[in-house]
């Protein structure tokens, strides 16, 4: 069996049993919380004045964005692999194809946000070099052999992207989050256990029955 034959398993074995694996938890929780921190963050970078500090601001901003888009992307290709798990709450009606579609564009938004803002500094020409996470140097779009007008349209496209997105973003976690509460306290179903991490004597106990590689 190849390596990501295993890997595939490994997963399933969570999937069959109505969860997510470890690496779509984690991909959920991480991207979670820099996502919140992002909107939280370029909301009070935007009120910073002109300055040092708003340019430091802008260069955080910049570098947790790009890394969000390159999880996005790993997320994604992981999702292709591993289908999500099917619980209580996945009945065919409208909440399903709601949750559905909320995760779609969520996905949407994970690309649309870094992309626009990477636009936006590209057509700006960035003093500095973007960094993903602060480590990886990431060029900029190729704007700059664009006319003086054209750049200047760039800019107010990627920048009316850029606060569409937010607005999109900050309607959909609410959502998001209220259909995840509405789940676990009203319904008591077993939705938001799916998204949780294992505990880990659970989970060893847990894994030495799940794990047959020579299974389906
Ligand atoms: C998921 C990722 C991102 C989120 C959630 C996000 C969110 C935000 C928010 C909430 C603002 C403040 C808007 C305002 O109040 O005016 C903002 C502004 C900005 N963001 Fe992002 N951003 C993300 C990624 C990026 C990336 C990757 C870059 C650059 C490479 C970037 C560049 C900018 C810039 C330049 C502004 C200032 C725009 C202006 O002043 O009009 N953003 N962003
Ligand atoms: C307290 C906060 C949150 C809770 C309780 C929560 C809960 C959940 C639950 C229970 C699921 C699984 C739904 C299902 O299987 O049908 C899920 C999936 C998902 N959540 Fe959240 N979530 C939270 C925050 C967020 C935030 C802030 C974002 C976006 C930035 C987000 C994006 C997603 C995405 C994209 C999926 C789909 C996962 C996939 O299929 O790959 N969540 N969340």
């Amino acid at each position: 069996m190849k390596l990501h034959d295993h890997v595939r398993e490994w997963a399933l074995g969570y999937i069959r049993e109505g969860k997510y694996s470890p690496v779509g938890v984690w991909f959920h929780w991480i991207m979670a919380a820099l996502v919140l921190f992002q909107l939280g963050f370029g909301w009070a970078m935007s009120r910073v004045p002109v300055g040092g500090d708003k340019l430091a601001a802008y260069s955080l901003h910049s570098q947790l964005g790009l890394a969000i888009l390159l999880l996005a992307a790993l997320r994604f290709v992981w999702r292709l692999f591993i289908p999500d798990p099917i619980n209580d709450a996945d009945a065919p009606g409208w909440q399903s194809t709601a949750a559905h579609v909320t995760h779609v564009l969520f996905y949407g938004l994970f690309a649309l946000l870094p992309l626009s803002g990477w636009a936006m500094w590209s057509a700006i020409q960035p003093v500095a070099p973007l960094r993903l996470a602060g480590l990886v140097a990431v060029p900029a779009m190729p704007f700059h052999t664009l006319s003086q007008e054209w750049q200047f349209y760039v800019l107010a496209w990627a920048e009316s992207l850029h606060l569409w997105g937010i607005v999109g973003l900050s309607l959909l976690v609410p959502l998001h989050v209220g259909a995840a509460l509405k789940h676990h306290f009203w319904d008591r179903d077993d939705v938001v256990i799916g998204i949780l991490p294992e505990i880990e004597d659970d989970q060893n106990a847990r894994d030495h029955a799940r794990y047959n590689p020579q299974a389906g």
